[in-house]
């Protein structure tokens, strides 16, 4: 990571959860907790909890959990980075510097000039919007139907008719000739300078940080090209970046929705749309969609009706899909995109349309029929065989039988004989081995496998959390510990690592800090939740002694049990080793967490 953990133990340490989170969520007290309204899930009835003591969070309603760096990033839609200045910028603490290589010192200082660049050529364009050699412009975004507030919002501006109107003030502000060209602004030939970006009304493309990384333009009138994008640079990369991101970060609304143009995103954010974004004139890519999976699980695409956003939206469904999001389409027929949907029908109308969105399957098969002609019996089969091979692709039996119906409702199919056409076909490809699912980097996801199975064998995954919190808080010592407790006790990865974690610490005569431990992961935010879902599963401090020690003791001996039986299981055959695990087996009713104090 960035950081040493002891930088990022003193910011978390120095700032306090509960002032953190109370100044964006309303919390009462209750005994020594505090609880409220979840900010990361719908609810009336408070299950979110902050504790003071242990410094982390947790809903019993969605399971989000963590402590104040993961609550920042979590809420805010920050990285870890942007949390960590901001909390260490609260509490009066300055970040060291990064040991940079040489060849990294100079990109990024050639990347923080083109940012410098881009901030100058969109201060001044934005000026020349709003002055008398912007008129043409000004008309023509008003035409458009933006008010002044959103073209301030949006940073819009006006690229003068002139040749070299911007090289020259860049020029003028002290800025190198080849930065400005390697900025995209400008090219520089023999005959001299001429401006990229000329006579066109200007949308600057903003990072999700909000700084200004490329720009757009487009023609007053008709001509091509009609828009003129920044080309590649150091600091702009149309494959990675998605336009309005900046502000859709911040919305509330719980979903992002997913267009084509400038133009629609900014009709759609007057409009009171606050969460969509725009692909920059090329296909979605998977660099984009892992973006949108750092903010949203659900996306709505309102790609143009046309032939060619029919097109992008069928590419687009897989891609989105594969990261786990969830995919609806929206109809914007009889207008060609959202812009003109809302310029015509106004807010109300769209957020309707909102809410009937199609379902993704549901508007692939009408797609797909488009290519069959259903007059024709051999096409017309060929079509619903299309349909019993998609179908046949959903895993869960109930899930299927859902689409099924759905699908022969919406087409006009009989039930019966595509039900029987789609279970030969999945019968036939169950025989086949099940392909690997696509998984760009593999080691995540199976991890997150793991502790859903884990997860999903009753009481000893919580058995496994109750006892790591104990043996966080108890005063034995690392061999006492582990005269009671081994690493193959546990189950989950993570949770074997929190537990060598706590032996180490307690080997170096050093406290183990729950919170602390969430820091450690917070860039895989699963592993953070998991890891904060452990101490929530603490015992309650009002438990008598005895029965506290009942509690533990029982878990103990349960997860013993299990890593014992196993261990029987892989001895077959070396009667030694299987003598010294009965003989273990036989002492478990004696394994006692006894005289253990919280
Ligand atoms: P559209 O032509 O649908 O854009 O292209 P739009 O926003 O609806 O345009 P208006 O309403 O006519 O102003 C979608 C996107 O494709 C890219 C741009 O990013 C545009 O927003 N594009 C389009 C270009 O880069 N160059 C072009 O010449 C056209
Ligand atoms: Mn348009």
């Amino acid at each position: 990571m960035y950081y040493p953990e002891e930088v990022i133990e003193e910011v978390r340490s120095r700032s306090d959860i509960v002032a953190v989170v109370s100044a964006r969520v309303r919390l009462s007290k209750r005994g020594s907790d505090y609880w409220g309204c979840c900010p990361f899930h719908n609810e009336k009835t408070p299950s979110f909890k902050v504790s003071p003591s242990r410094q982390m969070y947790h809903c019993f309603g969605c399971g989000a959990g963590g402590n104040v760096i993961s609550f920042l990033m979590a809420y805010d839609n920050s990285s870890f980075q942007e949390a960590l200045e901001q909390l260490a910028g609260a509490a009066g603490i300055t970040l060291p510097q990064r040991e940079q290589s040489e060849s990294e010192k100079q990109e990024e200082s050639l990347r923080t000039r083109l940012l410098e660049i881009n901030a100058e050529a969109a201060r001044r364009f934005f000026y020349q919007l709003r002055e008398a050699q912007g008129e043409q412009g000004r008309k023509y975004l008003e035409g458009r139907g933006l008010s002044r507030e959103t073209m301030r919002r949006f940073g819009l501006g006006y690229a003068v008719p002139e040749q070299k109107s911007l090289f020259e003030y860049l020029r003028s502000k002290g800025f190198r000739e080849e930065d400005i060209q390697s900025a995209g602004l400008a090219r520089i030939r023999e005959r001299g300078a001429s401006d990229m970006f000329r006579e066109r009304v200007i949308y600057p493309i903003m990072d999700r940080r909000s700084r200004v990384i490329g720009f757009g333009g487009r023609l007053l009138g008709p001509g091509e090209p009609k828009y003129l994008n920044s080309p590649q640079t150091p600091v702009f990369d149309k494959r990675r970046n998605l336009y309005g991101l900046h502000l859709a970060r911040a919305s509330r609304r719980g979903y992002f929705i997913l267009c084509e143009g400038y133009m629609d995103v900014i009709a759609l954010h007057q409009a009171g749309f606050d969460c969509a974004v725009a692909t920059l004139g090329t296909a979605l890519t998977p660099e984009q969609t892992a973006l949108l999976k750092r903010y949203t699980t659900k996306i709505i695409l309102t790609y143009d009706s046309d032939a060619a956003g029919v097109k992008a939206a069928m590419r687009a469904i897989p891609l989105l899909l594969d990261e786990g999001i969830e995919v609806k389409v929206l109809n914007m027929r009889p207008y060609k995109d959202p812009d003109e949907c809302i310029v015509h029908e106004g807010a109300e109308a769209f957020e309707e349309r909102i809410a009937k969105a199609d379902n993704y399957f549901l508007y692939q098969t009408d797609v797909w029929k488009q290519a069959y002609d259903l007059q024709d019996p051999t096409e017309r089969t060929a079509y619903h065989r299309k349909l019993a091979e998609e179908l046949s692709r959903f895993d869960d039996r109930l899930e299927r039988d859902n689409y099924l119906a759905s699908v022969c409702a919406r087409q006009g199919i009989a039930e019966a004989p595509l039900r029987e056409m789609m279970d030969r076909i999945g019968n036939r490809r169950a025989g086949q081995p099940k392909p690997a699912p696509a998984d760009p980097d593999g080691d995540v996801s199976e991890e997150q496998l793991q502790l859903k199975q884990t997860r999903a064998d009753g009481g000893l995954v919580a058995a496994e959390q109750t006892l790591l919190a104990w043996a966080c808080s108890s005063g034995l010592s690392a061999g006492q510990l582990s005269s009671l407790l081994r690493e193959e006790d546990f189950r989950a990865e993570l949770h074997r690592a929190i537990f060598r974690r706590i032996l180490a610490d307690r080997e170096a005569g050093r406290k183990t800090v729950p919170a602390a431990l969430v820091s450690a992961c917070l860039e895989n935010e699963e592993e953070a939740r998991q890891t904060a879902a452990v101490f929530t599963h603490a015992l309650p401090e009002d438990l008598s002694a005895q029965e506290r020690e009942r509690i533990l003791t029982e878990n103990l001996r349960r997860l013993r049990r299990r890593s014992l039986d196993e261990a029987l299981r892989e001895a077959a055959g070396d009667p030694v080793r299987m003598q010294k695990i009965i003989r273990e087996m036989k002492e478990l009713p004696r394994l006692t967490v006894a005289g253990e104090k919280p």
